[in-house]
């Protein structure tokens, strides 16, 4: 056990304390408080959002190298403190000790691309359709974003929001998920560190009370939501009511098709990496594995008997291979669809139980489902944990019909040797991001992001492509 951190909300520069009614507690141990935060009712979020409208005239106005510099600079101390800060990231999100450094890493490379961007803020000129008339675009920043961030990646994500925002002029209200408050406080703390001016980069801690108050306020520009479908609708009504800005990430079902003509260790381990690493809490996890029948049974046993080895345990062991689930919440949601889904007729191959381990924590085994048809809730439903289910398909005809079925259409992979497969599947799967021979989760952090359907709404994330959502375009028009 280590100590618990007493956090604030940081407004206008200054650290701002509350009741500290939120409590982040280890996944690994439950007798252990992470850290203790504010709850806020709406006032700090007003605050934050009067400190960020302040804040935006002075900051959208520096010179583009002030804004590079201070991104490079938070990127900088990120990267020196990856192995401390993952460590703190593992014991508060549960994720194993390299995925959390790994997830820092990231984080800090962010901040380091976006350094770049901001001085890629350009626009094209174009000649007008009249004489003597020229045509310019500017893009410019709106104000300021209002970035809600979940708790499965609690630092990557805050940082692919609030460093393109920054990087393009506007100024930023972060709040981070209740699970995870200090994970953001430390990369908070790094951007002032960094140099950011007061008020530019706030962070506000609460639930849906200080979530609607951000949603609901005039002066918020626009909302990058990253988390469930049903909250991110909710937050999309409210935002399009007042013509706020939105970009929603909402989730998948991802599929991964397993081919007959597969290299077999490939395959395996794409599916062991897509469901069950970061204990399966990504929304690009591959939850749906369609296989067929050639491979099938094979593919399935060894599949199974690699599950059921994977070491479930404290992630701050260096032998886990799987850490535990966030919270108690997770874990019942998991047991409920593996009950659900053996109801409906699936078989339970591997895992699906809860743990006790040395320490109290949210530990489960993971667990392999098959002879699941498409239609079962298991196979329409996310349910972000540590499962997969599996479906027998005969052909890859019926695989990518299976695979493109369901409301959701975040990542999907292939794994095949067929040139001819792979290149059909990459355009006909609908989905937002394709993997061939790779699992369907772990995304580079310089390209876009983002799904179709009911995964995303709005304009990507991350790389050139999130200027998009930044900045809004101006066209000038001047005559000689
Ligand atoms: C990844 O697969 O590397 O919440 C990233 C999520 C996604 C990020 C996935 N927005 O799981």
């Amino acid at each position: 056990m280590s100590e618990t951190l007493t956090l604030r909300h940081l407004i206008g520069g200054e650290w701002v304390g509350g009741n500290n009614s939120l409590k982040s507690v280890n996944p690994s141990d439950t007798n252990d408080i992470v850290a203790q935060a504010p709850a806020d009712d709406g006032s700090a979020m007003n605050a934050a959002v009067s400190a960020a409208a302040g804040a935006f005239p002075a900051w959208s106005g520096a010179s583009p190298e002030l804004r590079s510099d201070v991104l490079d600079r938070a990127g900088t101390l990120i990267l020196a403190r990856r192995e401390e800060l993952g460590r703190l990231l593992s014991r508060e999100e549960g994720k194993t000790m390299p995925e959390g450094i790994g997830e820092v890493a990231r984080a800090g490379r962010i901040f380091k691309f976006f350094a770049g961007e901001a001085l890629r803020r350009n626009g094209i000129t174009v000649d007008s359709t009249r004489p003597n008339v020229e045509v310019t675009t500017y893009r410019e920043p709106l104000g300021v974003f209002g970035l809600i961030a979940p708790w499965n990646f609690p630092i990557a994500i805050p940082a692919w929001k609030s460093a393109p925002a920054l990087a393009f002029g506007n100024t930023v209200v972060l709040k981070p998920a209740s699970l995870t408050p200090a994970i953001a406080a430390a990369m908070a703390e790094i951007i002032q560190e960094a140099g950011a001016p007061k008020g530019v980069f706030n962070l506000v801690f609460g639930g849906s009370v200080a979530g609607n108050a951000m949603v609901k306020d005039p002066r918020v520009a626009g909302i990058s939501f990253t988390g469930s479908q049903s909250v991110g609708a909710g937050i999309a009504k409210l935002a399009v009511e007042r013509q706020a800005r939105i970009q929603m990430e909402m989730g998948g079902k991802n599929p991964l098709v397993v081919l007959d003509d597969a290299d077999f260790d490939r395959a395996v381990a794409c599916a062991l990496d897509g469901a069950f690493f970061a204990s399966g809490q990504r929304c690009t996890a591959s939850s749906r594995i369609i296989v067929t029948q050639g491979i099938h049974d094979r593919f399935v046993a060894a599949l199974a008997e690699q599950a059921a080895a994977l070491r479930v345990g404290d992630a701050l062991d260096p032998q886990t291979k799987v850490g535990p689930v966030a919270s108690e919440a997770q874990l019942e949601t998991v047991l409920d669809y593996v009950g659900i889904a053996t109801k409906e007729g699936a078989r339970l191959v591997a895992g699906g139980q809860r743990l006790k381990l040395a320490k109290p924590g949210y530990y489960v085994s993971p667990a392999l489902l098959t002879e699941t048809k498409p239609d079962m809730r298991i196979n329409c439903e996310e349910v972000f944990g540590p499962v997969a289910s599996v479906v027998r398909v005969k052909d890859y005809d019926e695989a990518l019909a299976v695979a493109n079925a369901g409301e959701f259409g975040l990542s999907a992979g292939i794994v095949t040797a067929s040139l001819k497969h792979a290149h059909h599947f990459r355009r006909h799967a609908r989905a937002g991001m394709v993997m061939v021979n790779l699992a369907t989760a772990g995304v580079d952090y310089h390209v876009p992001f983002g799904g179709t359907r009911k995964s995303s709404y709005g304009p990507r994330e991350q790389g050139a492509a999130a200027v998009e959502f930044y900045t809004v375009m101006k066209t000038a028009y001047t005559s000689a």
